[in-house]
């Protein structure tokens, strides 16, 4: 698995390892769990990828990515050079140790702006930022690999995650989170009256779990809880769930937003995937974890690898 350290990652380590899976994990980042098989470098680097793969694997999950959608606004060729480079070297490295399954964090902000009342599988390819254009381009050699090598792979196409463990993280649950813990007022970007969807990280595992074992997948899979909620409906929702009176102010729209991200995830249901957590009580738990939390240790990452502007982000 590439990027099993960060925020989704580390739930797919658990997961896959609890049923019973042999897993390693690669990532600039060492694991906070010393007993994960780790090596820790960068995808970009051949070496890395083939000690990575050594001793044969059924199956990658390829998480690792510049997921900050505004440093990839600032710094195009480093996110070029992890999600573009880093994911072909990914491919290369399956393909020559005939790894049969690869199933891939995409977003749907490969799409740009919606032109249909909700994003499928079949929206045209219009992305609006530099991350989403890596991730579009990160499918593109996707397709060919499953069409010409014969590496399955498939693209979830994901909506915002949250859920428990996203300390590091910079977008939007988080950040409220963080402010009703240090008693900061909370910016909200724009009028707040975008909508985004929402998917709890257990049900982004078992969506993988699913794209990793399923034969009948490849390509793309919209992967999103199928409501969406504008950001404040989402103030709103973790108001209730801690109790706090959260104060808020509204700040400038962030370049690179998408206007609106509703998503229809019929695709996957249709291949038996359906997220069991409802965001009101998903936020619940992540409230639960948070409101115990040295908030000291709640500071974003240095450097912030971030997904997200609003609501996040294009994410
Ligand atoms: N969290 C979301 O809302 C969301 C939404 C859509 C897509 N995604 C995608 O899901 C994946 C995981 O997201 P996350 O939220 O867990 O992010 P994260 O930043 O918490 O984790 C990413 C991990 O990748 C590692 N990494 C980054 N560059 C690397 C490199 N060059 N070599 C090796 N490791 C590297 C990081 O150290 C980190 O541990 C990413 O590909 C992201 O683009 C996430």
């Amino acid at each position: 698995m590439t990027g099993g350290s960060g925020f989704i990652g580390r739930q797919m380590v658990a997961a896959l390892t609890t049923a019973g899976a042999v897993v390693r994990v690669v990532d600039l980042q060492p694991h906070p769990d010393p007993a994960v098989d780790i090596v820790q470098g960068d995808i970009v680097d051949r070496d890395t990828v083939d000690a990575a793969l050594d001793g044969g694997f059924d199956g990658i999950v390829h998480l690792a990515a510049r997921t900050s959608v505004l440093k990839s606004i600032e710094d195009p060729e480093l996110t070029h050079r992890t999600n573009v480079e880093g994911t072909h070297r990914v491919l290369e490295a399956a393909r020559a140790a005939g790894v049969g399954a690869l199933a891939f964090a995409s977003t749907n902000a490969v799409t740009g702006p919606m032109e249909e009342p909700a994003i499928t599988e079949r929206a045209a390819l219009r992305p609006l930022t530099p991350y989403g254009a890596t991730k579009a381009a990160a499918e593109m050699m996707m397709s060919a690999y499953t069409a010409v090598y014969g590496v399955r792979c498939t693209a979830l196409r994901l909506t915002n995650v949250y859920g428990p463990g996203m300390q590091a993280k910079d977008s939007i649950v988080a950040r409220l989170m963080r402010a009703i813990r240090l008693g900061t007022t909370f910016e909200i970007y724009g009028d707040g009256r975008q909508v985004r969807d929402y998917v709890h990280a257990a049900d982004v595992v078992a969506a993988f779990a699913l794209a990793l074992t399923d034969e009948r997948l490849h390509g793309p899979l919209v992967i999103g809880s199928g409501r969406s909620l504008s950001v404040l409906e989402v103030v709103d929702e973790v108001r209730r769930a801690s109790g706090a009176q959260l104060s808020v102010t509204h700040g400038p729209a962030k370049q690179g937003e998408m206007p609106a991200v509703i998503v229809d995830p019929s695709r996957a249901h249709a291949a038996g995937w359906r997220p069991r957590y409802q965001f009101t009580e998903g936020v619940a738990g992540v409230w639960e974890e948070w409101r115990t939390l040295d908030v000291e240790g709640a500071a974003p990452l240095p450097g912030g690898a971030e997904i997200s502007t609003t609501a996040d982000a294009a994410t």
